[in-house]
C-alpha cells in the first residue's frame, strides 16, 4: 500500500515540478523579450532624436555659405535705393510692424534678426521681392509690399537678399540655409 501510494505520488510530484520549470522558463523568455523590446525602442528613439537635432543645428551650420562681400555691397546699394524708405535705414522696420493697419495691410517689418525674414527660404524671399507680398494675399490680409521684379534685375534681387543675410546671426543663417534646401533661388 505504501509503495503504491509513493509510486503514485512521485509522477504527480515530478509532473508539477516539470510544470514549474516550464513556467519559469516562460517567465524568463517573456522577461528577456520585454527587456529587448524596451532596449531596442530606446535605441531607436535615441537614434531618431539624435538625427533630428543634428539636422537642425549641426547640418544647418555646415550648409551656411560664406557671403560674397562684393554681392553684399551691391545689395546694400540696392537696399538703400529701393527698400530703406519702407523697411528702415538699418532694416529695423517700422516700430509697430506687428499691428495690422485699418486697411488690413501690415507696416513694413524689420529684416534683421528681430524680424521673420530669416524664416523664409531663398526661393520664397526671391518671389516676395519679385512678385510682391500679394503672393500671400488671403481674405482679411492685404499686402503693401510692392512687386519689384520690373525695377530690379535678377542679380540685384539676389544681391539685396545677400545683404539681408549679412544682418543675421549664426542661428538665423543656419535655420535659413536649412529651409532653403527645399526651395533654393530660381
Ligand atoms: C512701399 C514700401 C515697401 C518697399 C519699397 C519695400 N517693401 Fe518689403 N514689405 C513692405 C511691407 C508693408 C511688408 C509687409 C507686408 C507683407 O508681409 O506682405 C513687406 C514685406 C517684405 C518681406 C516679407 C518679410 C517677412 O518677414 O515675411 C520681404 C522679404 C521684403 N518686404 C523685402 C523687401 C525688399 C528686399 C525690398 C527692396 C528691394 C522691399 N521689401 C521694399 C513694404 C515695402
Amino acid at each position: 500500500m505504501r509503495t503504491f501510494s509513493s509510486e503514485e505520488g512521485k509522477p504527480r510530484e515530478s509532473r508539477s515540478k516539470r510544470f514549474m520549470a516550464w513556467k519559469s522558463r516562460w517567465v524568463w523568455y517573456v522577461l528577456s523579450l520585454g527587456t529587448l523590446i524596451v532596449l531596442l525602442t530606446g535605441i531607436a528613439f535615441w537614434w531618431f532624436t539624435r538625427g533630428r537635432s543634428q539636422s537642425q543645428t549641426g547640418d544647418g551650420d555646415a550648409l551656411i555659405q560664406p557671403l560674397n562681400p562684393r554681392l553684399v555691397e551691391k545689395g546694400r546699394g540696392v537696399y538703400e535705393a529701393n527698400c530703406a524708405q519702407c523697411h528702415g535705414a538699418r532694416a529695423e522696420g517700422q516700430p509697430n510692424w506687428r499691428q495690422q493697419n485699418a486697411d488690413s495691410t501690415y507696416p513694413p517689418p524689420p529684416h534683421d534678426s528681430t524680424g521673420h525674414t530669416w524664416h523664409h527660404s531663398d526661393g520664397l524671399l526671391y518671389r516676395i521681392v519679385r512678385d510682391g507680398g500679394s503672393i500671400y494675399e488671403t481674405p482679411g490680409f492685404k499686402s503693401a509690399m510692392p512687386a519689384l521684379g520690373d525695377r530690379l534685375s535678377p542679380e540685384e534681387m539676389r544681391a539685396v537678399i545677400s545683404y539681408l543675410k549679412s544682418l543675421w546671426g549664426p542661428k538665423e543663417r543656419s535655420f535659413q540655409a536649412q529651409v532653403s534646401l527645399e526651395d533654393p533661388f530660381p
